[in-house]
C-alpha cells in the first residue's frame, strides 16, 4: 500500500501527513493508548490536542514517554486570552507533554469579535505566544475559529502560521477561506471533517443496515483531503480501527471530481 501523502503546513516550514489525528475525545476510550500508537505506527505525524480536552495532553505524554521521545509534531491550545495566562498554558502543556519544545501552539477557538479583540491587544495571548515563542518553546502559532469573518482576518492579518476551520459536506462554506489561506501560505488544518461524534454515529448505524449511500466517513473523508489547500485534516477518534480505516482510505482514495463532491454535499444536507 502507498504511504500517507505529505503536505507542507503553510509557511512553517513543517511537512506532515495530510491526515492527523484529533486527540480530543481519544482519552475517552480504554483503548486510547492503543489508539494514538496505531496512529503514529501507521505513519500519521501531527496530533492535535489542546489545555481544554481533558486527559489528552496527559495520553500524549504517556504515548511519547513509552516511545522514548516525541516522533510527531504535535499542536495544542489554550483558551487564555491574556498574555500572562497563555505563557502559563505553555508551560503547563510543556510539563503534562514531557516536552520541552512544543512545534505549535494555537489560539483556541476564537469566535467572537469581542475574543479577536482580547487575543490581538498589546496584553493579549497572541503576544504571550511570540513570548515562549522568542524563547525557544513553541515553534509556531496558529488560531481556531468557528467563525469565518474572524477566521477571514485571522489569514490575511498576517501574524498566524496556521488557521484551524471546519471544513466538511456539512460545511462546505469554508472552501473560500482554504484558498485565501492557501494563497497567504497559511496552514489550514481541518477539524470536524466527518461532521463530527453526533453525525458519524448515526453514519455507523446507516452503514450497519446497509443504508448509508455516499454518506460514508470515508467518502468525507475523500471530500476533505481532495481540497489541495487543505493542509493537514485531524478526524477524531477513540478506537484504533477507525484510525486504520481512515489511513487506509487517505492512502488509496481518487480525487473527487466536482460532481462527485456535489453528490456527497448533497446528501450531507440530508444529515443533521
Ligand atoms: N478548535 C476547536 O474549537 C475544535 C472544535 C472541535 C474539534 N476540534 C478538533 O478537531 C478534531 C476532530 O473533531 P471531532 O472529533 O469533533 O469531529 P470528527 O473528526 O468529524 O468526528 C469524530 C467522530 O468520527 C468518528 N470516526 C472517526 N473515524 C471514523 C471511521 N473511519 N468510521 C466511523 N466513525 C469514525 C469518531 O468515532 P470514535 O470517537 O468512536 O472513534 C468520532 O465519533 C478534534 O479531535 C479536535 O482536535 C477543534
Amino acid at each position: 500500500m502507498a504511504g500517507l501523502n505529505h503536505r507542507p503546513l503553510g509557511r512553517t516550514g513543517l511537512v506532515v501527513a495530510a491526515l492527523g489525528l484529533g486527540a480530543m475525545d481519544t482519552p475517552h476510550s480504554p483503548e486510547a493508548v492503543q489508539t494514538v500508537t496505531t496512529a503514529l505506527d501507521l505513519g500519521i505525524d501531527f496530533i492535535d490536542t489542546a489545555r481544554e480536552y481533558e486527559g489528552s495532553e496527559h495520553l500524549l505524554g504517556e504515548v511519547i514517554r513509552r516511545r522514548g521521545g516525541k516522533d510527531f509534531a504535535v499542536a495544542s491550545k489554550t483558551f487564555s486570552h491574556s498574555i500572562s495566562g497563555s505563557q502559563y498554558d505553555i508551560d503547563r502543556s510543556l510539563k503534562v507533554l514531557g516536552v520541552e519544545h512544543i512545534d505549535l501552539y494555537q489560539l483556541h477557538d476564537i469566535s467572537t469579535p469581542q475574543s479577536w479583540d482580547e487575543v490581538m491587544r498589546d496584553d493579549g495571548a497572541l503576544a504571550g505566544l511570540k513570548t515562549a515563542q522568542y524563547r525557544g518553546l513553541i515553534g509556531h502559532i496558529g488560531i481556531s475559529s468557528h467563525d469565518l469573518e474572524i477566521a477571514e482576518m485571522a489569514i490575511t492579518c498576517g501574524e498566524f502560521e496556521t488557521v484551524m476551520l471546519e471544513y466538511s459536506a456539512f460545511f462546505p462554506q469554508t472552501a473560500r477561506l482554504i484558498t485565501l489561506a492557501a494563497h497567504h501560505e497559511v496552514g489550514v488544518i481541518v477539524m470536524r471533517p466527518l461532521g463530527g461524534s453526533g453525525r458519524t454515529s448515526t453514519m455507523r448505524g446507516r452503514i450497519a443496515t446497509g443504508d448509508a449511500g455516499v454518506l460514508t466517513p470515508a467518502n468525507l473523508l475523500r471530500y476533505v483531503l481532495s481540497n489541495p489547500g487543505v493542509s493537514v485534516a485531524i478526524p477524531g477518534a477513540r478506537y484504533p480501527s477507525r484510525v486504520v480505516e481512515n489511513v487506509a482510505t487517505a492512502t488509496s482514495y481518487t480525487q473527487l471530481s466536482a460532481a462527485g463532491r456535489r453528490e456527497i454535499e448533497h446528501a450531507a444536507t440530508g444529515l443533521y
